[in-house]
């Protein structure tokens, strides 16, 4: 699953950063708003809406079904009416996000023909927990190897125990169990921001959710949900990208409107490290002046550390003071950068979900290639900490995540531009 053309960011070596920048919208909390609006015929307002690729991707899904889309810088404007329930299944193959569509097309509409989402350069993510989930509310699903239809002719509250706090089943059922006859009741939730985010926001639409946030949902059905308007929280994975960032150049930063709250286990885990974070009224204020320390980190779902942040935080261990044990525990084949770290002198191995990082003092420049959009944003903080010129090729990985990474390093003080691979 990729975003636009190749393009190549080069990076040389640079002062510490300094100054400040705006985190833009979650991407992993816009996606779902937006499939969200299907619940409600009428006008939604989505703002705070980041400029990325993956936005596009959702606004097209939605005009293929019949809705209409409009944006404007951190706007985007969704008129549902009239919606055909099939999400064709070369956009929902291009972006697994796309899965968010199910549980509103089923709920509203009693229908969904929806595209198996391909795997992410990180391995198979299958959508079980999510149909079941939905099977418990009364959908019955054909199951087919390009794409599954979903039926159901009242979904009916009922108790769902997920397995696994799955963050894409939890919001799907959720969305899901809004417009349902009676009680859900979601065990095992996942307890993510984004998944508070989105209950924030269907409240808003007259949906009937308490519990959001934590590891227990209740979800009371309503006959019918309103068009609503809805600010989308900040993006903490870019904000802790940032902080990876300034580990690895030194110096001290402002990132206007991250929120502290929702980055506690990142902020403490960089803290281990030798960065100093606190909040600050506008956002997150950070400074690094110190070689940093080895940590070993494991990741978890929230609160834990996500393993969205975990390829950046190895990028600044692999140039910290000693050696650190990463276990990845979500995603197996998340480790597929580590080789490319390697190519800029990283000392790293790795075994089954572990990697062991012998931090070294400066990284090599080398030519690299990014694989999603987190190992893209790993590999260019890693080359922020390297002598040399680094080129990192992607092919259309990090625009699907950040709306302008290299401008905001640029702002920050750093030495990169992007420009189209030659
Ligand atoms: N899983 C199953 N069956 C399911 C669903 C999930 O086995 O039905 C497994 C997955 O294979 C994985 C684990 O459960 O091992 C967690 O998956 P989860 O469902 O929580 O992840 P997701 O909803 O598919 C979102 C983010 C990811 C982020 C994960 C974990 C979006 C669009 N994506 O994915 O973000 O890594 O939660 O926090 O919200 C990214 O932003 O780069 C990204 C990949």
């Amino acid at each position: 699953m990729s975003g636009q053309s190749t393009t190549e960011f080069v990076i040389e070596p640079g002062p510490p950063l300094s100054g400040e920048i705006t985190i833009s919208g979650a991407k992993n909390s816009v996606l779902k708003l937006m499939a969200a609006t299907v619940l409600a015929e009428g006008t939604h307002t989505i703002y705070n809406v980041p400029d990325i690729f993956d936005v596009g991707v959702m606004c097209k899904l939605l005009e293929s079904m019949g809705a209409e889309t409009s944006r404007r810088p951190g706007v985007v404007e969704i008129k549902i009416r009239n919606i055909s329930p099939v999400a064709p299944f070369e956009l929902v193959e291009q972006m697994r996000a796309s899965t968010a569509i199910l549980g509103p097309l089923l709920a509203r509409y009693g229908r969904a023909e929806v595209g198996i989402p391909g795997g992410d350069d990180f391995g198979h993510r299958p959508i079980d927990m999510h149909l079941t989930g939905l099977e418990k509310l009364g959908a019955t699903f054909d199951v087919q190897p390009e794409g599954l239809v979903g039926t159901a002719d009242r979904l009916t509250g009922g108790e769902v125990v997920l397995g696994f706090p799955s963050v894409g089943a939890t919001e799907n059922i959720m969305m899901a169990a809004a417009l349902a006859d009676g009680v859900t009741h979601i065990e095992n939730a996942a307890r993510e921001p984004e998944i508070a985010d989105l209950a924030s926001m269907l409240n808003k639409m007259g949906a009937g959710i308490v519990g959001a946030g934590s590891s227990r949902i209740t979800v009371t059905g309503v006959e019918v949900l309103e068009p609503v308007s809805h600010r989308c929280i900040p993006d903490r994975i870019q904000a802790a990208t940032f902080l990876a960032a300034l580990g690895v150049t030194g110096g001290e930063i402002l990132l206007r409107d991250a929120r502290y709250d929702h980055m506690d286990m990142v902020c403490q885990k960089v803290g281990e490290m030798g960065l100093r974070t606190s909040p600050d009224r506008d956002g997150i204020w950070a400074m690094a002046n110190q070689r940093l320390h080895a940590v070993d980190l494991s990741t978890l779902p929230y609160p834990g550390v996500a393993t969205d942040y975990k390829p950046f935080l190895a990028s600044m261990l692999c140039v910290a003071d000693g050696t650190s044990i990463v276990t990845e525990n979500l995603f197996a084949g998340r480790f597929r950068y580590v080789d490319e770290l390697v190519k800029l002198g990283a000392e790293v191995r790795t075994d089954g979900n572990h990697a062991v990082i012998k931090g070294v003092k400066r990284l090599q420049g080398a030519n690299v290639v990014s694989h999603d959009i987190r190992a893209g944003a790993a590999l260019i903080v890693a080359a922020l900490g390297a002598d040399g010129q680094t080129i990192v090729a992607d092919h259309g990985h990090v625009c699907r995540g950040y709306p302008d990474l290299a401008g905001d390093l640029r702002k920050l003080g750093a030495t990169i531009h992007e420009r189209p691979a030659g």
